[in-house]
């Protein structure tokens, strides 16, 4: 059977400035949840927060970009903002729904999405990862060595399903126009490319053998606004794991590693990215660090049995400390680069304002 896994998300209100999703937000989804499962709609559900961020998770049968479950989606954040973020006065109430009508499609209106459909195998493990204070380019080293790094994910080596390696889908944010690279023939050109994922962010990865989908991020709100920085897009993230895809572990060894992603305070700095557990899902030193929640699932007969917390574990204390002392040292650094980000990334900047301001000043300099 064909099931799909859809993970779509929108920031509609925070408790504290942007610190965590209040429990009334996380309630009213649920229910509204329920209803759909009810109606038929949707098979299962699983509703979360990664920091000021909205998780839906659904699985059903209507298959990707559905306008049913896309407007569903969307009727869910509405609603929300009205009976909830804006009656208690949230914080951001309604930040990221963009547009007032619905049109079919949730990209493109705010909220980012990440889909999967595939034929059920006999049995199915998935990994979803979303992530607050960051951009979806910071996925891109994270799927390097889950899909291609022989160092990270040993099936890549030994297990004869994998051993002819995938292929990576990146988009070009700026020009809107995607590529595909053949992994491991091609491994250095991709690296020379995503290596700078404020522009190239990886879209999918496919497995080459047969071309079934491996993972999906969320970059449909980029593609579409393409050419024109908008900001960040804190992205979610779903990898298949086991037979003939990467091992779960072999998924989380890529989080091991706490990389410095961008956002951060104000979507303007550099900093590393967290995993931690559900309980750990808010941000809070200079709005940070970055942080990243994973949940593991069964899609069993179009059911998401489930969740396994995959960080909630104190394998991954030592990732946690490594990140706290990076953040401790990038901290030293202030409003200066590479802690801050250049000029052109930056979500807030009051350069044009302080240019201005001098402009008399400047000289000539012999
Ligand atoms: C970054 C983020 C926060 C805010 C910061 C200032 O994505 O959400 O770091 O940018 O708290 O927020 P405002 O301008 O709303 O006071
Ligand atoms: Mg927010
Ligand atoms: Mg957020």
């Amino acid at each position: 059977m064909r099931t799909t896994v859809s993970v779509i998300k929108a920031d509609i209100g925070s408790v504290a400035g942007h610190v965590t999703v209040p429990d009334q937000l996380l309630d009213y989804a649920r229910n509204k949840c329920r209803e759909a499962v009810e109606t038929g709609l949707i098979k299962s559900f699983y509703v979360t927060h990664a920091g000021d961020d909205l998780e839906l998770i659904f699985s059903h049968e209507k298959g990707v970009d559905n306008p049913e479950i896309h407007g569903f989606a969307w009727e869910v954040f509405k609603g929300a903002t009205e009976e909830v973020s804006k009656k208690l006065k949230l914080y951001a109430a309604g930040q990221d729904l963009l547009k007032d009508a619905f049109s079919g499609n949730v990209k493109g209106m705010g909220p980012g999405v990440a889909e999967i459909e595939f034929i059920e195998r006999r049995s199915d493990p998935i990994g979803v990862f979303m992530a607050d204070k960051t951009e979806p380019g910071a996925w891109n080293i994270y799927l390097y060595r889950i899909f291609a790094d022989p160092f990270n994910t040993a099936g890549l080596v030994i297990d004869p399903r994998m051993h002819d390696g995938f292929k990576f889908t990146v988009l070009d944010v700026v020009e809107g126009v995607e590529a595909v690279f053949e992994i491991p023939e091609e491994l250095y050109d991709l690296l020379a490319i995503i290596g700078t994922q404020s522009r190239y962010v990886i879209k999918e990865v496919r497995r080459k053998s047969d071309d079934e989908i491996a993972a999906v991020a969320s970059t449909t709100r980029l593609s579409l606004i393409a050419g024109r920085y908008v900001g960040k897009d804190d992205p979610v993230l779903i990898v298949r794991a086991q037979s003939g895809f990467p091992a779960m572990g072999e998924i989380l060894e890529a989080f091991s590693k706490p990389y410095l992603v961008a956002g951060w305070m104000r979507g303007s700095h550099y900093g590393p990215l967290m995993p931690v557990s559900l309980k750990y899902s808010k941000v809070t030193r200079f709005d940070g660090p970055p942080r990243l929640i994973g949940l593991g699932f069964q899609v069993s007969n179009g059911l998401l049995v489930g969740p396994v917390d995959l960080f909630d574990d104190p394998a991954f204390d030592p990732v946690r400390d490594l990140a706290s002392r990076i953040t401790e040292y990038i901290r030293l650094h202030g409003p200066f680069m590479p802690h801050r980000l250049g000029p052109e990334e930056m979500e807030y900047t009051t350069l044009p304002q302080v240019l201005e301001k001098f402009r008399e000043r400047w000289v000539k300099s012999d």
